[in-house]
């Protein structure tokens, strides 16, 4: 690389990192540097240009994550070829398979209405919402953590029925800081993410009142969490969202109270609304009538772009009926299944969950648990949460730059979280516009498939900017820009 594309100006008040990623960015952009071209080492283009190692790490690692270069493991750190679109990954143990995505057209899923419309294809640009982006993990840190958990003497025992002490403490302090709930270790259930925090409450409130639980599901909602439910004995009821999340109105008008309600209040999904906090209590105030429990899916908490962030639900919990259940999946990546539920001041539940879990044990591996309480412990996951909501609050702008403002096609869900929203008026143009997207290899989600009452399925899309690089998401914003125009 030759001097005049990185100049670093001492006395600009823009950082010297972020001069040194706008420069290598300016040098792919005007092919000064070439798709394959390899970069100096870190250690060489610090030395040359008097900056700290780190600075230079950190730039690539930026632009690793944005799509203009591919770092792997023990080899050149080299320009990415931006035409191919390829996803760049540092380690293909970690990469996520997009038929793992979390909409309909996942696990045990019939064919979704996306294929049913533009058939099977395997789409190069992957908008699917449910992936995090994991380059800018700190590699070391996860690497560190998972030799420390193999280097252990083998226990001859299993993990104990709520989790390994460990994890639960650091899950504890995680939420206690993060999300202001009075929680310890002995409150927390380790479970194989939401999907088995969901299924065992399901069991546990089959023990507790005797019967297959009813429970109350968001309509439009998660439809792996309905699936869920439903696999695990419980039937499911739909309840309506507005703009704001839950119609707790329409909850309380139910002629037979269900036993429990699944909420996502922090951000509705997939709509996005966020539950006001006199709601949240109204929700509250009708569980301790009709002696229910409340099911809080905490999935995407941690990314907040617009409007301070709303105590948890079970923040608020006085009476014993709020089950906050978070995971690892959107802060970290599904592909450890690993999650937790916080157990509210509730001894008949909590004696449910300890009788489901002496028979069942603990389905996460202890070395799983290990690993990722030293990964905690070592402050990697709060460094990526922080480092992830920065690169995401560039993501949305980057979504609102493309399509907001286009006639007929509301863009919203975007005040938090990895995914936004297309709404659009009538289901056949909104079928063809994905049947469109599929075929130029776009992948979005159609709204139809987080329908709860089949026939009142809504027109529009879904789409996950999290898990592509930045150069992908712009592709595909732009493809999604002219098929609404057209
Ligand atoms: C609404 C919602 N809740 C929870 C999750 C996390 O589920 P799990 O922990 O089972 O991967 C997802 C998926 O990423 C989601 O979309």
């Amino acid at each position: 690389m030759d001097g005049p594309i990185l100049v670093i100006d001492r006395d600009a008040a823009r950082p010297i990192g972020a001069q040194l990623v706008d420069g290598l960015r300016r040098g792919i952009l005007r092919g000064a540097l070439r798709p394959g071209d390899a970069v100096p080492s870190t250690r060489a283009l610090a030395a040359e240009l008097a900056v700290s190692r780190s600075a230079v790490v950190t730039a690539y690692e930026q632009l690793a994550g944005e799509g203009y270069l591919e770092m792997r493991q023990g080899a050149a750190t080299r320009v990415a070829d931006l035409a191919r679109g390829a996803t760049p990954s540092p380690d293909p143990a970690i990469s996520v398979d997009p038929a793992s995505s979390d909409t309909a057209s996942s696990g045990t899923a019939p064919r979704s209405r996306a294929e049913e419309v533009a058939g099977p294809a395997s789409p190069r640009i992957d908008l699917l919402p449910g992936r995090p982006a994991t380059l800018r993990f700190d590699t070391r840190a996860w690497r560190a953590a998972w030799r420390t958990a193999a280097a252990r003497d083998i226990p001859s025992e299993s993990p104990p029925p709520f989790g390994v002490q460990r994890l639960r403490e650091q899950i504890a302090d995680h939420l206690r800081i993060a999300r202001g709930i009075e929680c310890d270790a002995a409150d927390i259930v380790v479970t194989a993410g939401t999907s088995e925090a969901l299924s065992l409450s399901s069991s546990a409130l089959a023990v507790a009142v005797a019967r297959p639980p009813v429970i109350a599901v968001e309509h439009p909602g998660y439809p792996s969490a309905r699936r869920t439910l439903e696999l695990h004995g419980a039937s499911t009821v739909p309840v309506r969202v507005d703009a704001d999340g839950l119609d707790v109105g329409a909850l309380r008008r139910m002629p037979q109270p269900p036993d429990a309600a699944m909420v996502t209040p922090s951000h509705q999904y997939p709509l996005g609304g966020r539950l006001p906090v006199a709601a949240r209590l109204e929700l509250l105030q009708w569980a301790r009538e009709a002696e229910a429990i409340v099911l809080e899916d905490d999935y995407d908490s941690e990314y907040r772009h617009l409007g301070p962030p709303l105590p948890a639900l079970a923040s608020l919990d006085d009476a014993g009926r709020a089950v906050l259940v978070g995971s690892f999946s959107k802060v970290l990546t599904p592909w450890l299944r690993l999650g937790y539920l916080v157990m509210p001041e509730n001894h008949e539940l909590r004696a449910a969950y300890a009788r489901m879990r002496a028979d069942d044990r603990c389905p996460v591996p202890g070395v799983v648990q290990d690993a990722v309480a030293t990964l905690l412990e070592s402050g990697a996951v709060r460094r990526h949460i922080a480092a992830t909501r920065r690169d995401y609050a560039h993501r949305r702008a980057l979504v609102l730059e493309a399509l907001d403002g286009l006639p007929g096609a509301p863009l919203s869900g975007l005040d938090g979280g990895l995914h936004a929203v297309v709404r659009l008026r009538e289901l056949a143009a909104s079928d063809a516009v994905i049947a469109r997207l599929a075929a130029e290899g776009v992948a979005v989600a159609p709204l139809a498939e987080y329908s709860a009452v089949p026939g009142d399925e809504e027109p529009g899309f879904v789409i996950g900017y999290a898990g592509v690089t930045d150069t992908q998401l712009a592709e595909g914003l732009a493809r999604i820009r002219a098929a609404l125009l057209t």
